[in-house]
């Protein structure tokens, strides 16, 4: 298999494995801050197994505009204390695929230039490969839904056909 098809039933069940192991770890977070587009519909569905608000920044690693990557990601929305004041609480920062690491990096950096707060991070996917990215040594606890080789993955909501990719999921999983 050269690329990854994941269904949304394997994604919804990794992350009720994962949430399951969180909540008899002992840990709770305040929020759950989905970091966007990626972050969105992985959140969602963790909320149902930890019961907690979403807040939200959007990131991209893309400029839509030229279509390149840019090294530093930019902030498509994000968040003050004016809209929400996150000093003091605990935050799990919610994201699909933790691939050279570069956003997640710079999200928590970003973070805590305006907030003194705990993070902690929630990832669906961690790719094994070498990383460009550094997580801070402030971040309290690294939850990984499943660690996959380095191949590209192909996300139930980027398709254009849903029947024909859950066709390759379920191909992919014999
Ligand atoms: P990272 O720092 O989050 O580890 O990832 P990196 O910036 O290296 O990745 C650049 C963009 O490519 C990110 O999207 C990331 O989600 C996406 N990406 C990386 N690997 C894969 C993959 O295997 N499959 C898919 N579908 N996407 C991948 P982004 O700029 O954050 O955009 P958005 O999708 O979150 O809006
Ligand atoms: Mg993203």
């Amino acid at each position: 298999m050269e690329k990854y098809y994941f269904s949304y039933r394997e994604i919804h069940e990794i992350i009720q494995q994962k949430a399951k192991e969180i909540i008899s770890s002992g840990y709770m977070p305040d929020y759950l801050l989905a970091i966007g587009g990626g972050g969105y519909i992985p959140a969602r569905i963790l909320r149902t197994f930890i019961h907690r608000p979403i807040v939200t920044v959007s990131l991209s690693r893309y400029d839509d505009i030229t279509g390149k990557t840019v090294s530093i990601p930019i902030k498509q929305q994000w968040i003050d204390k004016i809209s929400i004041d996150l000093t003091d609480k605990k935050v799990l920062l919610v994201d699909e695929v933790d691939d050279c690491r570069t956003t997640l990096e710079y999200c928590v950096n970003e973070l805590l230039k305006t907030y003194d707060m705990e993070l902690s991070i929630f990832v669906l996917h961690n790719k094994l490969k070498e990383k460009h990215g550094k997580i801070p040594d402030a971040v309290k606890h690294m939850f990984i839904g499943k660690e996959i080789e380095n191949k590209w993955i192909n996300y139930p909501w980027d398709a254009l056909d849903i029947t024909a990719h859950e066709l390759l999921s379920e191909r992919n999983n014999d």
